[in-house]
């Protein structure tokens, strides 16, 4: 879809409002200090955003589905980053198990009808613990511009003009229900929702973006948490070893396969060394 206007929506991308001056710099203050972490940029695009973290003392892996925009990508960045051309619908058989600290998903989510097995793969190349910081579409803007039922999951395209080059892309709208059972479903905590503002520079540079921006909201941006959900483990058919430890963990909690009624849950919070099993703990905690 990007090989139709990869340089012309790269050059827009680079300086414009709602990219240069509203999403990145969102996705930057959410990810925080990314020195020393190995980052997957997931549909980094030409990079920008790989960039930017590089220079603050990230390695970054880029992963992009337009062999166009990975060329762009691989320019800028040099031998500084490895960007391999991938589609995150698919397997990510090119990352290893526990192999990131940190992913980033830049405006690339909507491009994939189902979430759910793209951030499976996150949870698996992710170490436990690790971050998953994505912006999507705000689904009350994709709602607002396509109207039908809020509720529902469906495409839709848009033809957008960028520096004199006309491209049409396809996009999956969802309800924000569906994003959230997507991220539970797939292993993720959910550790904060931003709906940010344009940097200052915007107001001057951009005034009429800077108004659009500040009133209605455009992206919607989540930093997630790797978890390790004994539920998703255990019907996880992959039998990894998360699979493993959940289930040893479990058989001595529940004799009898009531988790709730038989476990001692003071005792299971002391004895657990795997700090994300004390997450989901404290959730069976508060439902018990
Ligand atoms: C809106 S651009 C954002 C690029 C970059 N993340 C940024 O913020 O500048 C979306 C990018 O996602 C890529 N993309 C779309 N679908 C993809 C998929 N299934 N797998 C990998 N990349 C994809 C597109 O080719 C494009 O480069």
């Amino acid at each position: 879809m990007y090989d139709q206007f990869a340089a012309a929506y790269t050059a827009d991308n680079e300086i414009n409002a709602t990219n240069a001056l509203y999403e990145r710099p969102a996705m930057l203050a959410l990810l925080g200090d990314v020195c020393g972490k190995n980052v997957l940029d997931a549909g980094c695009g030409a990079g920008a955003l790989a960039e930017a973290m590089l220079d603050r003392g990230a390695r970054v892996t880029g992963l992009e589905i337009s062999p166009a925009m990975a060329r762009l990508a691989r320019l800028r960045l040099g031998q500084h980053a490895n960007i391999m051309v991938a589609d995150l619908a698919q397997p990510l058989s090119m990352c290893a198990e526990g192999s990131f600290d940190v992913i980033t998903a830049s405006l690339v989510l909507h491009y994939l009808e189902h979430w759910e097995p793209a951030l499976r793969e996150f949870h698996r190349v992710l170490v436990p613990g690790g971050v998953v910081v994505l912006s999507t579409h705000h689904p009350t803007m994709d709602w607002q511009l396509t109207g039908g039922s809020y509720f529902e999951t469906r495409q839709h395209s848009e033809t957008w003009l960028k520096n004199g080059v006309q491209a049409t892309v396809t996009f999956w709208r969802r309800p924000l229900t569906a994003m959230i059972a997507a991220f539970r479903a797939s292993g993720f905590a959910i550790d904060q929702v931003v709906e940010p503002m344009p940097v200052a520079e915007c107001a001057e540079r951009f005034p009429e973006a800077y108004a659009g921006l500040t009133s209605s909201p455009r992206f919607l941006f989540f930093r997630l948490v790797r978890g390790s959900s004994f539920r998703h483990c255990l019907t996880d058919p992959r039998g990894s070893q998360e699979q493993l430890h959940c289930q040893r963990w479990l058989d001595r909690v529940r004799p009898n396969g009531d988790v709730r009624a038989k476990a001692d849950f003071a005792d299971i919070l002391r004895s657990l060394r795997w700090w994300s099993c004390q997450v989901e703990c404290r959730s069976a905690i508060s439902v018990a």
